[in-house]
């Protein structure tokens, strides 16, 4: 683990290392918002992301699968950092070990809601309905009641993979406009998020551009590098958007002839 690196005057944290060494470190965050990585069999070739298949990326995913010692580590870290929601990113199949492992913690599995990819893969060899969405199990680690800010809203988000926003440079990239949309639902202004399975950073952007803390941790270094480009930039356009420079007002008859 190395120092981290610094943005926003310490509003945002990033790690480069072990997520499991960090997070021994910290002492608390209001949400943990996190992508983990899957189960052995989503990292097969026939798995692949739609991006690597056009890229013409012939080989699994480049880092390995979660075993079930990080699920309950992972569990256990963001139970007791978080002082609200505990959301994470898995395959369908995976949420009851997922909802065990938060359990067994101590967090209050509240219900796994869906991204839906409306332009994911097809199902080339036609045996079967493609895949068309990824589940994200909720739990409640905080004190009292739970509470979010999408009202009586469904756990139901449609956004694609393929998109403007897309940088490209990691596999499993998750939408902007998807982590931004979970971020105003589920944060408020000002909380600080953990993301101790950052990537490319994608959280830690929309944290940055809706006025969130953010602390993230990688341990690639490739992936970290594209992190930190993505998320100083997000924090140069940030800042002008959190501090706008007052316009300058013109009065009525300015210019006006004498
Ligand atoms: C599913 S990807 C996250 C992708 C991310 N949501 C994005 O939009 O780019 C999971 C990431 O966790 C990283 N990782 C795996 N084990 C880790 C660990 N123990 N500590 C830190 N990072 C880890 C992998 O290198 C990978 O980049």
């Amino acid at each position: 683990m190395t120092e981290p690196v610094v943005f926003l005057d310490g509003r945002v944290r990033l790690y480069r290392g072990d997520c499991f060494d960090v997070m021994a470190t910290l002492s608390g965050a209001d949400h943990v918002i996190s992508d983990p990585p899957y189960e052995k069999e989503a990292h097969r070739s026939m798995r692949r992301t739609q991006a690597s298949i056009r890229d013409g990326v012939d080989a699994d995913l480049d880092f390995s699968a979660i075993t079930e010692e990080e699920r309950l580590a992972m569990a256990r870290e963001a139970t007791r950092l978080s002082r609200g929601w505990v959301l994470l990113f898995c395959q369908a199949e995976a949420v009851t070990p997922w909802r065990d492992a938060l359990e067994a913690a101590g967090a209050k599995y509240k219900r796994s809601m869906i991204w839906v990819k409306p332009d994911s893969s097809p199902q080339f060899n036609g045996q079967m309905p493609a895949m068309g969405y990824e589940s994200m199990p909720l739990a409640w680690a905080g004190e009292g009641h739970s509470s979010w800010n999408g009202g009586g809203k469904r756990g139901v988000y449609t956004h694609c993979t393929n998109n403007k926003d897309r940088h490209g440079g990691h596999p499993t990239e998750k939408p902007l406009s998807l982590m931004a949309e979970l971020i105003r639902d589920f944060t408020q202004p000002e909380q600080t998020i953990l993301d101790p399975f950052m990537g490319s950073g994608t959280t830690g952007m929309a944290c940055v551009r809706s006025g969130r803390r953010f602390i993230g941790v990688e341990k690639d270094p490739k992936y970290f590098e594209i992190a930190c480009e993505r998320i100083r930039k997000a924090c140069e356009q940030g800042d002008l958007f959190l501090n706008p420079k007052p316009a300058k007002q013109t009065g009525l008859f300015d210019g006006a002839a004498a």
